[in-house]
């Protein structure tokens, strides 16, 4: 079973992106071990001085490089990256995690086309494996995750599930140049 590390891009309670990552989890349940992880408000500020690094960052380069892949699920603030997740991914960038790691990156926002657009240039500088065709914008994503029960409608579980199969695919092809399609 392939492990996955899943990074919400935002530490709201009840969020949408946390919602969907757990109904990603619970959907995958017998192909991909999820482990959300739920340190970013933790995280301290990028210091790109600091030769050692803080625990809690160790702690997220071990859990990033022990993942076969990555899924981050995240909103877009005022057009942007949300700050604590370009944080977090700043961490790695010098240490390397993402480099040829398949990464999925959705974006459930309210429109979410700036901030996406935004952390796929990132993702692709940092060399994460086929961002490019694992990615997904879900817009108006209040509208389409239930707040209390976590439901999400069914469009929009097709079209993840149907993200998820090419990511497990991208996944079991290694690190040889990926010819998924
Ligand atoms: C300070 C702030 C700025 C926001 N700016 C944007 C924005 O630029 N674009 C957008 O699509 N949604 C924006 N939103 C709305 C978020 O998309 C929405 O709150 C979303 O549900 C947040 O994700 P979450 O449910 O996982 O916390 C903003 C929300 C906040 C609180």
């Amino acid at each position: 079973m392939k492990k996955v590390l899943a990074i919400p891009g935002s530490i709201r309670a009840s969020s949408s992106n946390f919602l969907l990552l757990r109904a990603i989890a619970e959907m995958m349940a017998a192909t991909l071990d999820v482990v959300i992880y739920d340190g970013l408000a933790g995280l301290p500020h990028f210091d790109p001085g600091v030769v050692d690094a803080p625990a809690a960052v160790a702690a997220f380069r071990g859990m990033l490089r022990a993942a076969d892949g990555v899924i981050i699920c995240t909103p877009e603030y005022a057009h942007g990256v949300p700050g604590s997740l370009k944080n977090a991914i700043d961490w790695t960038v010098a240490s390397c995690e993402f480099s040829g790691k398949p990464t999925v990156l959705i974006t459930a926002s309210t429109d979410g086309r700036f901030g996406h657009a935004a952390l796929l240039e990132t993702l692709r500088v940092i060399e994460a494996r086929d961002v490019d065709r694992l990615a997904l914008l879900i817009p108006f994503v209040r509208s389409k995750i239930d707040a209390i029960s976590g439901v999400v409608e069914p469009s929009t579980l097709a079209e993840v599930r149907a993200l998820m199969e090419v990511f497990v695919r991208t996944m079991a092809a290694g690190s040889a140049p990926s010819t998924v399609e």
